[in-house]
């Protein structure tokens, strides 16, 4: 079964807490999502392997580390997972970028795909997918099953806040993906927003409410 590491990080609860106000604008919100995804994508990374490598400083040779096994790739969930990929490349720049384009149908809530370009090697990466919240499941289970046709086999996924209906989602769709939650919230509404949540994270990242 997936492991489910829920954030507790003090700066990642501070941040989170500040980004649910309704009174933060585009600007700060933006850049607050992007410190957030830093800050999970250091605690989701501790796992990452290394090997030794042997290194000359100005004074001496010595041993030192290096990461090894997989490549990563980010892949965001358009739109609002674009929100959280700066952020990741601030700590992991050498992973390749690739995106998947859903939207939810306002009337069914079910995931409708427009959009899928990943790296060409995305099967032999460690794939971390992104998308701040996590409500129905909808989304990113369809993102990970894209990925999946697609011969991806190493994927993980990360969202700033959850709600328990899209955890279960998960679980069941995908036991072997792990996933890397900021907040786990209480439920969703009648919209399928997630409460308390923070609103819809894509208009509030891009200003278009
Ligand atoms: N997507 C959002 O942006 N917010 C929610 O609460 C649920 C889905």
């Amino acid at each position: 079964m997936a492991e489910i590491h829920v954030m507790e990080h003090p700066l990642i609860q501070h941040k989170i807490s500040y980004i649910r106000r309704e009174d933060v604008g585009t600007k700060e919100f933006r850049e607050v999502i992007g410190e957030i995804a830093g800050l999970m994508c250091y605690e989701a990374t501790r796992d990452l392997k290394l090997k030794d490598i042997k290194i000359k400083t100005p004074i001496a040779e010595t041993w030192g580390k290096e990461l090894t096994g997989k490549k990563l790739a980010v892949v965001p969930i358009l739109r609002a997972g674009l929100g959280m990929v700066d952020g990741m490349l601030s700590l992991i720049p050498t992973a390749k970028v690739g995106h998947i384009g859903l939207y939810r149908d306002p009337e069914t809530f079910k995931p409708v795909e427009y959009y899928c370009k990943l790296p060409a090697d995305c099967e032999e990466r460690e794939v971390f997918v992104v998308d701040p919240m996590l409500a129905t499941g909808g989304s990113s289970t369809a993102a990970i099953h894209m990925l999946k046709e697609k011969g991806v086999k190493h994927i993980r996924f990360m969202c700033i806040i959850a709600a328990p209906e899209g955890v279960k989602k998960m679980q069941e769709e995908h036991p072997d993906v792990d996933l890397y939650i900021g907040a786990l919230d209480e439920r969703l509404n009648e919209h399928a927003y997630i409460v308390p949540g923070l609103g819809d994270a894509g208009d509030r990242i891009f200003g278009t409410k």
